[in-house]
Order: C-alpha cells, then structure tokens, then sequence
C-alpha cells in the first residue's frame, strides 16, 4: 500500500508511482507539517526532516517562549494564529472572532478514494488504484473538525488532496475562505506557470520567476473563466518540456477559484489552491459539514511533457466517464458558424445531406432553435421549439436527420435568461441581481439563479421533455456570461456569500441528472468557447469546447496550452470556412484538418457550399480521422515545437501506448526563404530506441483558395514521397526531416509505425 504511517516518528509517507510525500505530525503539540514533497525517497524512517524549523524559539512576544508559526510548513495553514503567509481555512466565529489553531487528532488509512458530496472527483476505477488517507484534525476552542483527505494514485504520480470541515460546537461559524490544499518547499528556485488568455485566446501558458512575493492566478466570475484556468505550477528554474521538476496543481471545480505561488521570507514557497475567498462565505450550522473541491496534484522529473502525460493517464482513466469509450466519437458537423442564427428546416437538411456524403456522422443544431430566438437578444429560457422556424419541431428534424444515417445533436443554455422571454416575464426575480442595484446584461442575458432548487428544476423538466420527445444524442451545454451583481433572492444576508458556490452546486446537479437520465448521451459543455474548461466540468462531458477562434492557427496555441492538463481528447475543435470568421486568415483546408483532428475533430461551415474538390479532402480527412483517432484518444502526447516560442513551426505527435505506432502533425506557421530555411529536422519522442519505424507522410496541406485546389511545384512534396524506414533512436537523436513545404499555414501528418 502506497500510505505509510510511522507512529513513532509521527510521519506519514504516501508514495506513488515515483513521488514521495511526507507529513510529520510533530511533537506533544501535534502539528500537521509538510516535511517533503517530490522524487520518491525509499527509506521508512525520514524523520531526520523535521530539522531546524522545528525547534522551539524565542517568540517575537516579550517575556515568552514559543514558537515562530510563520516559518513552519504547515499542510493546512489556517488564519489567525501566526502564520502569515497565504493560508487555507480562515473561520469567523458568531461573536466576530478569526482564529483558528489545527493539530491532529486521528486518521484512517484505507483502499480506494470516497466521492465528495455534491462535487465532481476523481474516482478508483479498478480495486487496487488508490489508497486513501483521512487525517482528523480539530480547532479545541471552535469545536471545529477539519479532515484533509489524500488519495495516492499507486501507478501515477498523483496525488489528490480535499477537504472537510464540520462544526462540532452548539453554535454556528463562517468559513470565510476554505482552499482544497497547501504545498511548501524549502527554497525558491522555481518558475511559476499558469494558463491564461481571454475570450477567444484562452489557455495561454505563461511563465514567471518565482521571487518573495505572489504570483496569482484566479477567477471572480462565477465560472472558471477564460482569463486564468485553475491551474499552477512550479517548476525548477531550468525545466523545458523535457527536463526538470515540476509540481502542479488543478482544481476540479467550476466556479471561482484561486491559486496562489508565493516566495515567502523564510526563503521558502507556500502554493495554494481552492475556491476563491473573494465574495465567499459559508454559514456552517451546528453538525454540518462542508466539503471543499479536490485538487488534483501531480509531479514530474522530466518537464512539461510528463506532467501533461500525468494528467492525461488521470483524467482518461479516473475523471472522464466517455459514452464511447471503446470507439472514436462520432465526427460531427455543427451549423453554427454555417448559418448563425439563419437557418431554416430545409437550409439544414442540405447540410446534414452533404455532410452525410462526406461520412459525417453527427449533426449539431446550434443556438436558434427555440421560442422567440431569431438573435442574441431574445428567448433564453423558453425552451420549447419555435415551430415556425422548424415546422414539426426537434421529432421531426432529427428523423430526417436519422434518416441520413446520422445522428442528431442539440444546443442549450440551460443556465440562462433573456429579459426578452416568456420565463422572464412571468419569474423576473429568477435572475441574479441585488434588490436596487442596475442589473448588468452581457450577450443580452442575465443569469438564473441555479442556487435555487425550483429554478433549476423548471429548466430542467423542460429540457427533459424536448430530449425524451425527439432521438437526442448530443448536447451542446453553452453559458455565455459571467455572474455580476451575485445575489440570491433565496438567502438570508448571513448566506449571500454562499451564492456563487451554491450556483456550481447547482449546475453539477443538473449535468449528473441528464447523465442518469440519458446515460447514452454525449455531451459537451462549452461557455462561449473555452470559459469553463476545467477538470469539473470533464467529469459530466469528455469534451468541452476549446475556443470560439476557430482559426486553424491561433487554434494550435489554444490547443496545445489547454494541453498542459487537459487531454487531446477532451477539447472541442472544428474545420471552419476560410476566410476564418475571428481572424480573417486564409488556411489551407487539410491544415485547418490537422488542428482539429489534435482535438475532438468535427466542422463548422456550410458543407453545401463546397466544392466537391474539398469535399473530397473531406472524406480524407474523416477517413483518417477513423483511422487514428485511437492513437490521439489513448496515446501519450509530446510537444515538439513550442508554438508558444517560436512563429515557424509547431510540431507535435502522439504515440500510441505500445509506443508500436505514432502520428506527427507538423505546422508550418511562418514559411522561411531558402531550402534550409523552411526544411526542417525535428528530433522525435517516446518512441523505443531498437524499434525500427516505418514512416509514411500521410496528408500534405495544398494550397486551397476560395474552393480551387492548387497543387503546385513544391506545395505538396511530402505526399507519394518515398517511405522512410528508420530506428526510433534515428528518429528521436538525429530527429526527422520535415520536408520544404511552399508557404505559411502548409502542414503534414506523418504516421509512424514500428515494424521490427
Ligand atoms: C457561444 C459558443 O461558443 C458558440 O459556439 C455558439 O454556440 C454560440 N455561443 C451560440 O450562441
């Protein structure tokens, strides 16, 4: 078993895969302190790491002794008590008082991982993954128990923290800021990285030397947002995608969060995460408990890439519940970007029709379909058809679409309403917003508020009749905008800071109803592109919808940064038309192929209008699609060239778990002058050294303007080149030649596959 609990020594070493992790619970005072955290260490006895720090000093106070609180590493730093640093609990008493003290109490140590009420985690999929340590910890003076839950996952290098706080006294209290876990180090040698952006440029890595003070990352809007995702790490100074240590950290939450990497003045650093205590406040009644998110932690000692794998093998294995998860799911084709708001039932039909020829497999309706909706600013909340526009409504478009031979997929914003509707009119005080206060409108929409039961309930019970009335496969779960002027009309003044949790709450009761009720259906969520891409919402839908920039190009960055924690598999990503909507950029159609096909891959343009010169790419690429998705869904991932760092080329491969096949897409983003300019050799990875390969280029971009294929000298070199067939070490120590392709956006796949 993966826990070990020394009683002597007061310490517990949790070991995975090649991770260590080690509490002390030291001397009569029983505090709960960090003692290491990194590349697994064998020995049984480590007490030797308490060290100096913990010895008793002379306290600041005159005329006592005690101890320096700011400089021990505590797991759960609490408030109040003299630990300044960026703590975890801070809890204010009915009489206004903010103190809170923890020492151990108990623990249990057992096989597997409990579920957390009302929250998406991680979960054991097979007896034998994980192993789980509860220890208890109590506030004498609040009567207030805290339990600190950690979950070792024994075949990865993860480690899952959460945590409980229950009110054992006879009077309530208010948590005022409850983060899901803690991790300290004994220097500060690192970078700090974190996924930023903004509407349609989301997930950017960004990188900054860690020195004393804060680097945060977070999120007040209600969602997880498109401005920071709720991801940290800290990694050492020198790590490249390769190379060095990295410890992260991902919240599994949807709502506001904050993580925070602080170099404090004891040369150390404290990283933290959890909800955001920002217009955060929890009453806790006497005897109830509260459950904080869980955070999700994983270690690497070989750089990015193996952290990113990590949560990868997680997230695949023991968050995502996929309803194909032996087969690739259906490619699909959505009208938005075809028709926006202007479709009607035969416009529809045309495009399912040629879709249906290319092999297409699922068909989308987007936003438009429902009550009074002809544009942004009416409708949300009617969500009965809007017969004029789909005359015999969802029944009778999604047997004509069945009749193709595909499937039927819908759009909803459950969470949403218009002023302009009919459940407006007749429950205004639904929507968010404090009594006097102008009530902000975003997209032409307020928000419902999903703290209440009866609220979620209606909208429910509506989208369960248009889902039980027509052959549904696919949702499409869209939210787009933020929470402002946040307050309930359902809660007491002492709870109002208990709203943006109890809305997450909500919108995960509302997702794990339409799983059980419709266990078949695949759904995904999306907020206005990629605003909620976190590793909640993943537990509910194995895709999420990567970006509303759907330019090829832009798209591999957004790609590759959601990469860093969240599967290929996982973010939505489609061909659109060219000239790209968002950017205007003019790509090739097989590129535009490449950049999907690195995430759920589908279209989103008006088929019908094609000319059967891309129509027939498009068969290509479904074709190809089918035939190596596998690789993409379950394989390991490698980053070859840094989009982030360099405008040339982006490169990178996924390899399947034998490590026996492989598939490279290659980009080049910014064509170069000259034969050495453009022609490029990339050394490969995780391919086996003896492994003699066989690789075969098995698309090439051609030039395709405004319909017309243009296949020119030099443009399309790679396709019919002569089959390579060469050892993994080649390929990995002397690298690949990326052959001269003839202009910007130009792109190859190559697959690989081992033959001796
Ligand atoms: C925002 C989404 O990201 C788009 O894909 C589309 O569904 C629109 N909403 C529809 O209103």
């Amino acid at each position: 078993m993966g826990i070990l609990y020394n009683e002597q020594a007061g310490i517990f070493k949790l070991d995975a895969l090649d991770t260590s992790y080690v509490i002390g619970i030291f001397d009569d005072e029983r505090f709960v302190s960090h003692l290491y955290y990194g590349k697994k260490i064998i020995d049984s006895d480590v007490r030797y790491l308490y060290g100096p720090l913990y010895q008793v000093r002379p306290s600041v106070l005159p005329g006592q002794a005690g101890r320096i609180m700011d400089a021990v590493p505590f797991e759960y730093p609490t408030f109040g008590c003299g630990d300044y640093r960026e703590h975890c609990l801070e809890v204010e008493t009915v009489d206004g008082y903010h103190a809170c003290d923890l020492r151990y109490e108990a623990h249990k140590i057992y096989p597997g991982k409990p579920a957390l009420e009302g929250l998406p985690s991680t979960f054991e999929r097979e007896a034998g993954d994980c192993n789980t340590l509860e220890l208890v910890c109590r506030d004498k003076v609040l009567n207030l128990g805290v339990t600190l839950l950690y979950t070792v996952f024994e075949q990865l290098n993860v480690i899952t923290r959460a945590v409980l706080v229950t009110n054992e006294d006879s009077n309530a209290v208010y948590i005022k800021r409850v983060l899901s876990g803690c991790v300290e180090f004994d220097h500060q040698n690192f970078d700090v990285m974190t996924l930023h952006g903004s509407w349609e440029r989301e997930c950017g890595p960004v990188r900054t030397p860690l020195r004393q003070g804060k680097i945060v990352t977070e999120s007040t809007r209600g969602e997880s947002g498109p401005t920071d995702n709720p991801f940290l790490a800290v990694l050492s100074c020198d790590a490249t995608e390769d190379t060095g240590e990295v410890f992260a950290m991902n919240l599994v939450y949807s709502g506001n969060f904050l993580g925070v990497a602080q170099g404090h003045h004891f040369r150390g650093t404290r990283i933290v995460m959890g909800i955001n205590p920002v217009n955060f406040s929890w009453k806790l009644e006497p005897g109830d408990t509260f459950t904080a998110p869980e955070v999700v932690m994983v270690y690497s000692d070989r750089g990015l890439g193996k952290m990113s794998r990590t949560f990868h093998d997680l997230y695949r294995g023991h968050l995502i519940r996929d309803v194909y998860p032996d087969t690739s799911r259906p490619v699909l084709i959505n009208n938005w970007e075809a028709t926006y708001f202007g479709f009607t039932f035969d416009r529809l039909i045309e495009i399912a029709e040629e879709a249906s020829k290319c092999g297409i497999e699922l068909f989308v309706l987007d936003d438009g379909w429902f009550g009074d909706r002809n544009d942004e600013t009416k409708g949300l909340g009617d969500w009965f058809v809007n017969e004029e526009k789909l005359p015999g409504g969802i029944a009778r478009l999604s047997k004509e679409i069945n009749k193709l031979g595909m499937k039927f997929g819908l759009w909803i914003e459950p969470e949403m309403v218009s002023p302009d509707s009919e459940l407006f009119r007749e429950h205004p005080d639904w929507a968010i917003q404090i009594p006097g206060r102008h009530r902000s409108l975003f997209r032409h929409q307020y928000v419902l508020d999903w703290s209440r039961r009866e609220v979620r309930s209606h909208i429910y019970d509506m989208i369960h009749q248009v889902l039980s009335g027509a052959n549904v496969e696919y949702i499409k779960w869209d939210m787009n905008r933020t929470l402002t002027e946040a307050a309930s009309a359902a809660l007491p003044a002492d709870r109002q800071g208990e709203l943006c949790h109890r809305y997450v709450l909500g919108v995960y009761e509302i997702m794990g109803r339409l799983r059980e009720d419709f266990p078949s259906l695949l759904l995904e969520n999306c907020s206005a592109g990629g605003s909620r891409f976190d590793p909640g919402v993943l537990y509910y839908s194995p895709q999420i919808w990567g970006s509303d920039d759907s330019d090829a190009i832009e798209r591999i960055q957004i790609e590759m940064g959601a990469s860093m924690c969240y599967p290929l598999s996982t973010i939505g990503a489609h061909v659109s038309a060219v000239p790209n909507h968002q950017t205007g950029r003019i790509t090739p159609l097989e590129t535009r192929g490449y950049a999907a096909m690195a995430g759920t891959f589908g279209y989103e343009l008006n088929i019908a209008q094609m000319s059967e010169a891309e129509k027939a790419v498009i068969r290509e690429q479904v074709d190809i699609y089918h035939k190596y998705n596998w690789i993409v869904k379950e394989g390991d991932l490698y980053r070859i060239g840094d989009p982030f760092a360099n405008r040339d080329h982006a490169c990178w491969m996924v390899v399947s778990r034998d490590k026996k096949e492989a598939l490279v897409t290659y980009i080049q983003t910014h064509a170069l002058p000259g034969y050495f300019g453009s022609a490029r050799k990339l050394r490969l990875k995780g391919l086996m050294d003896e492994a003699v390969y066989r690789a075969e280029v098995i698309s090439v971009s051609s030039e395709v303007v405004n319909g017309d294929a243009h296949l020119e000298g030099g443009q399309n070199a790679g396709k019919g080149r002569e089959v390579l067939e060469v050892s993994g070490s080649a390929l990995m120590n002397a690298g690949y030649w990326m052959e001269r392709l003839g202009g910007d956006y130009m792109g190859m796949m190559i697959h690989l596959k081992a033959i001796v």
